[in-house]
């Protein structure tokens, strides 16, 4: 029942305040400021030298912010790859690591075919899933649910966040073992999940702004985000999420990889969407954003109050979105890369809770 909303999709994006609420409660004490563990938790972050990620579609993206969480507050190396590329890549692995699998639906094929891999490997198999009865659920050796409740349409929204909250979780847990950070910090990083879901109401009112946006975005055919450090990743997703509902071509970009090819694409034509938050990284990406506008692209500026500020005059579009600490950044900037995609689609008439070609379940490789 898509409720007063005129899609699934959108029914969903609005959910994610209440979805990350439960989510995050179910894996932080707010009284203590702790996260929970299992007790049962069969492996101890302090005695891993390498935690592996795979996943697929924007369950990777969501691993691969989990990247950057685990290896700053944690000091733990992470490997992330897509499912299809890790399972015929024979990669060695040391014995009694920990392999951790992402998927909404729980039974990707690739992603499925990944765990079987690790298991032989002798890995600890944990799993982030959403639908608790599926097969990577029951072949996991801890399962991490979701908790975001059914997701019907096919464009990924609040099954990511939910995601990314639960791996934002378990970096914190992992910092705590590992003892990379302090019983302070650890209160003063659950304080900001537990805030998190505020933080989306407000991302969520740039919703006129960004249909506005989306008028102008459903002319072009071509879409170039960037982001850097954990926003790199949203870029890669707002990319992602546009391609999907709205068949327009769009590419991610780490902001740094600018100059080594795509400024190549850069002309009147091309409206570049820079994800950059007011975070220790921002004047590098503000500098890449300058280079863009030089050569005439039109620039879609994704960030906080003060950034909008410094952002100087040759952005076209700027959407703002709350202020909040870096670490919670990547969650919230997927609010407007989400409805950006979504308003473009509604605009131009195609298929949003059922795009073309694609299925939910992506159950053959
Ligand atoms: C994007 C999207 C897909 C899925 C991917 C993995 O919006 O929905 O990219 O994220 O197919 O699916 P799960 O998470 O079910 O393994």
């Amino acid at each position: 029942d898509k409720g007063n909303h005129r899609h699934f999709m959108l029914k969903e994006i609005y959910e994610q305040p209440d979805a990350l609420s439960h989510t995050v409660s179910h894996y932080v004490d707010l009284a203590k400021g702790k996260v929970k563990l299992p007790a049962d938790l069969p492996f101890d972050f302090a005695k891993l030298n390498r935690l592996t990620i795979s996943a697929c579609g924007t369950a990777y993206y969501a691993g691969l912010v989990a990247k950057y969480w685990f290896e700053k507050y944690a000091r733990l190396p992470v490997e992330v790859d897509v499912a299809s590329e890790f399972r015929y890549r024979e990669p060695p692995m040391d014995k009694d690591g920990l392999a951790l699998f992402i998927s909404q639906s729980g039974e990707t094929a690739d992603t499925l075919a990944a765990l079987r891999y690790c298991k032989a490997q002798g890995q600890h198999i944990a799993s982030i899933v959403n639908a608790q009865e599926s097969t990577i659920a029951r072949e996991s050796d801890i399962v991490f649910p979701i908790l975001c409740g059914p997701e019907i349409s096919v464009a990924s929204t609040k099954a990511t966040t939910a995601q990314m909250s639960v791996l934002a979780s378990l970096a914190i847990a992992a910092g705590r073992q590992r003892g990379t950070i302090s019983e302070a910090e650890e209160f003063e990083l659950v304080d900001m999940l537990a805030k998190l879901p505020g933080a989306i109401t407000k991302a969520l009112a740039s919703e006129k702004k960004i249909d506005q946006i989306s008028h102008e975005l459903s002319k072009a055919s071509d879409v170039l985000y960037l982001g850097r450090g954990s926003l790199f990743p949203i870029a890669l997703e707002g990319a992602l999420k546009l391609k999907e509902i709205t068949y327009i071509h769009a590419e991610g970009y780490a902001s740094g990889e600018l100059k080594h090819g795509p400024i190549a694409l850069i002309d009147e034509t091309l409206p570049v969407v820079v994800v950059a938050p007011s975070d220790p990284l921002f004047d590098k990406t503000i500098s890449n954003m300058h280079e863009v506008a030089a050569r005439g692209g039109k620039i879609i500026l994704i960030t906080d109050e003060a950034g909008a500020k410094s952002a100087g005059d040759d952005v076209h579009e700027i959407i703002i979105v709350p202020n909040a600490h870096a670490f919670v950044m990547p969650i919230i900037c997927a609010i407007p890369v989400q409805l950006l995609a979504y308003y473009t689609a509604v605009f131009m008439g195609t298929d949003v809770d059922q795009p073309r070609n694609l299925a939910k379940s992506v159950t053959v490789e």
